[in-house]
């Protein structure tokens, strides 16, 4: 028999408005929407906690966290995913596009290597057995300037659920590292890296990218269209690039570094993400523009976690408090970035859509999750 559920007497949050009232789940899918504050005998009596559809993420580093939770520790591939799954359906998200890197530099990194494709198979075989609570997609992160991104883009085909491709430039001098000392302390951090090594380490990524950046960067935008996903720009900082990007067919920015590039972004309607870490730090980690007056000025769309799941609700509650509309806050962790990546099934709640969905309460302003459902099978 198919599985029926209730969610009544709560706050729930429509595309553009929130209203009292209750949501019957049939299956997987959203069957009726109703207003008013009755509980049907037999259903979940919400106390009138928010209930809203379940968020995307477009773009989290988390699963590298759980591969590697020390410098050098190499955890067990599978439990490393299980666990990111439970945790970023733990943080709310019942859509997420896993980032992965392709293209490494083995002749100047020796730590450096591919690693994306083992964990693609690992991650879908996994998904084949029923294994994971929530929705998986890929987000290749094409490092265009790396020796190795050609031969690692190759090993992906139409069967990996590549949903977005993103153009990445970590060249110093330009872009995030346009302040270099910010790279010199990451190197320093990470690698251990300082002085001439670091100089001469800086030389060599600049002349890589002379040499290889124009080539593989079509490579990159080949391959997306191949693979059917979105094409994704990162940290542009000048109209000239956002314009670049434009040319290319890109659909989303990440992580635009300056005003200047969201307004062009605007001009060319490609829908903004800021990282929600930035929206709660009230400013970004490698000091490029905060995404809080950028949302004031209406070029924030979409937020992405990042590297902190769980600032992802917690940013769109704070962006609802910036703007006095707590639906349009969420908007930018559900409908937007749904739009912006084509799956049209999910990210509102409306009748006929995918069971994907949220409840939550605020304390002092911080939600407090009360249950995750993934098409309408409980996640967390
Ligand atoms: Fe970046």
């Amino acid at each position: 028999m198919t599985q029926e559920l209730i969610l009544a007497n709560a706050q729930i949050v429509l595309k553009d408005e929130v209203r009292r009232g209750s949501l019957k789940i049939v299956g997987e899918t959203i069957e009726a929407i109703d207003t008013g504050t009755t509980v049907p005998q037999g259903a979940v009596d919400c106390g009138g906690d928010y209930v809203a559809p379940g968020l995307v993420e477009l773009h989290t580093d988390n699963l590298e966290q759980h591969l590697h939770p020390r410098p050098g520790v190499d955890w067990p591939h599978a439990a490393a995913i299980l666990a990111h799954d439970a945790e970023i359906a733990g943080s709310g998200i019942t859509t997420v596009f896993d980032a992965m890197r392709v293209g490494f530099n083995p002749s100047t990194r020796a730590d450096s290597a591919a690693y994306a494709r083992g964990l693609a198979s690992e991650l879908w075989a996994l998904r084949e057995a029923d294994t994971l609570r929530i929705s998986h997609f890929l987000h290749l992160r094409a490092e265009i300037c790396a020796e190795t991104l050609i031969d690692d883009l190759n090993e992906f085909g139409t069967e990996d659920r590549v949903g977005i491709v993103s153009l990445m430039d970590h060249t110093p001098g330009q872009r995030q590292y346009a302040d270099v000392s910010k790279l010199a302390d990451y190197m320093k951090r990470t690698q251990g890296m300082t002085g001439a090594a670091f100089d001469e380490y800086c030389d060599q990524l600049m002349a890589q990218r002379d040499r290889l950046g124009e080539k593989h960067e079509a490579h990159a935008v080949a391959c997306a269209r191949t693979f059917g996903a979105v094409l994704a720009s990162h940290d542009d900082s000048t109209q000239a690039q956002v314009d670049h990007s434009a040319a290319y067919g890109v659909q989303v920015a990440e992580f635009p570094t300056t005003t200047e590039a969201a307004k062009a972004c605007r001009d060319h309607g490609i829908p903004v993400m800021m990282g929600a870490p930035n929206v709660i730090r009230g400013g970004s980690h490698s000091g490029n523009v905060a995404a809080e007056p950028l949302a004031k000025e209406g070029l924030l769309d979409i937020l992405s976690s990042d590297y902190v799941p769980a600032a992802l609700l917690l940013a769109a509650v704070r962006l609802g408090e910036t703007w006095d509309d707590l639906a349009r806050g969420l908007s930018t962790v559900t409908a937007a970035p749904a739009r912006a990546v084509g799956l049209t099934d999910r990210g509102t709640i409306e009748t006929g859509k995918r069971a994907d969905l949220i409840r939550f309460r605020l304390h002092d302003g911080t939600p407090i999750l009360n249950g995750v459902w993934s098409r309408g099978r409980r996640a967390a």
